[in-house]
């Protein structure tokens, strides 16, 4: 049988591109009139994708004069455009490193009811040094251990949803009775960081849990995944590299003791897309002559936890020795690894590889027909790279429409995408098992 894809739409800004929220395409609505999250939503789900992600960080970047970096939380966003819609799954991101996992549970919990069972975290341990000051730390918790803290965060959300049996309500009007206590449990927790008596508040959601995405690339990021992920996002800007995640992952997925299908890899992907290659590699040029070097140099700055790079001429040739060892950053560490992999392999300018960053941050860039990218995702997704795509179309909506209208129907003909969808919750459409309580 023909493998089938997995189909999420990443929704940032207008769009995936730097830029974006400039173009004439993009849509008109501001960043914080919630008709635009949730038109996003229909619009996926109307092309039949699994889900759609909202990412999150928790400080203000400080290139906002000149870039459009301003979103609204997820959480709220997501309940809102569940009420928009009824199929798609819904991925929220929430750091695990700034709040507690009790507040955590509820809040999916609740998505995970109001959506009838489309509900998705997208645990992250927040890699920014800059949230960290919002939090009463002057200095950052260290990558080590943020992982640390999260895997106990993990264990202490599983119990608080798995804390009511599926049939614990009862809600018997006639017999009085509205749960059976007897399948409700504390779940006592006394750990290094977190201390929870438990249990959750409310009962066990359609999900039984919500599904689990993360998307860590570090060792200790893809160990991580191995125990916790059911989704995993990554980003490569080579069939390779992404070729060697996959199989890596996997194997450490294995070694957790999980099935393979139980934790599925979705790379990035940034499509221009038209009616020849030529207008959508033109489309791609417009966006980036749009593009501000200043943005791209601080948004590297950033990745790097702040390293500083105002001296480097933007039209030198650059070598890895002009960046920190990947291995000391302790802000999005496997991040820099493809950005210095990038500089050995290509001996790019600064300027190059702000162009190549401002198309999706180091995700893969691609500009070409529809036919040629409907070949893209078929050679990725049989090529050992990948069981679907984390869509980030360069200008939204225009390229999600054209995904949608030109590419969508392109897929389904070879049998690589649904034609509708078969099940109602977003462990459905993932093919993931629902955990027993
Ligand atoms: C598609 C994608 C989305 C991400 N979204 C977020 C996000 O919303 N917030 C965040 O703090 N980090 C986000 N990250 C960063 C990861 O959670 C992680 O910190 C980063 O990949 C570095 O991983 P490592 O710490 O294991 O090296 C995202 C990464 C990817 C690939």
């Amino acid at each position: 049988m023909t493998k089938q894809m997995h189909i999420n739409l990443f929704i940032h800004s207008r769009g995936h591109h730097e830029a974006s929220w400039r173009h004439p395409d993009a849509s008109p609505l501001s960043l914080t009139d919630v008709r635009y999250y949730v038109e996003m939503a229909q619009k996926a789900e109307a092309g039949l994708f699994d889900s759609i992600f909202l990412a999150d960080q928790l400080s203000l970047g400080e290139d906002v004069a000149q870039a459009a970096r301003t979103w609204l939380e997820p959480i709220t966003t997501l309940t809102a455009a569940a009420m928009g819609t009824s199929r798609i799954g819904l991925i929220g991101t929430c750091s695990s490193t700034y709040t507690e996992p009790f507040n955590l549970a509820r809040q999916f919990a609740s998505l995970d009811h109001i959506s009838n069972g489309r509900a998705a975290w997208n645990i992250v341990t927040s890699w920014s040094a800059a949230a960290a000051k919002n939090f009463g730390d002057d200095v950052q918790v260290t990558h080590a251990e943020r992982y640390e803290r999260a895997d106990e965060f993990l264990a202490v959300v599983k119990a608080l949803w798995d804390s009511w049996g599926d049939d614990a309500l009862l809600d018997n009007r006639g017999s009085g009775q509205y749960a059976d206590a007897s399948l409700i449990r504390k779940v006592n927790h006394r750990g290094k960081y977190y201390s929870v008596q438990g249990p959750l508040n409310m009962p066990r959601s359609p999900q039984g849990r919500p599904v689990l995405v993360q998307a860590g690339s570090s060792d200790t990021g893809k160990d991580f995944a191995a125990r916790h992920a059911e989704a995993m996002f990554t980003a490569h800007l080579e069939k390779e590299t992404a070729q060697a995640f996959y199989k890596d992952v996997k194997a450490r997925v294995r070694k957790a003791g999980r099935r393979e299908d139980q934790a599925l890899v979705l790379p990035g992907l940034s499509p221009a897309i038209a009616g020849t290659e030529a207008e959508a590699i033109r489309y791609r040029d417009e966006l980036n002559e749009l593009t501000d070097v200043e943005v791209g140099r601080k948004r590297l700055s950033g990745r790097f936890g702040g390293h500083d790079f105002s001296h480097l001429p933007l039209d030198t040739t650059l070598s890895p020795d002009d960046f920190p060892d990947p291995e000391t950053v302790e802000a999005a560490r496997s991040r820099t690894e493809v950005i210095v992999g990038m500089v050995r392999r290509e001996r790019p300018t600064l300027r190059q590889v702000l162009a190549k960053l401002a198309g999706a941050r180091g995700h893969y860039v691609f500009a070409g027909t529809p036919e040629q990218t409907a070949d893209f995702m078929e050679s990725w997704l049989n090529e050992g790279c990948a069981d679907g795509f984390n869509l980030m179309p360069p200008v939204l909506p225009e390229m999600l429409d054209v995904f949608i209208a030109e590419v969508v129907p392109i897929l389904q003909k070879r049998g690589l995408f649904r034609t509708e969808y078969t099940g109602t919750t977003l462990r459905e459409h993932y093919g993931l098992d629902r955990p027993a309580a």
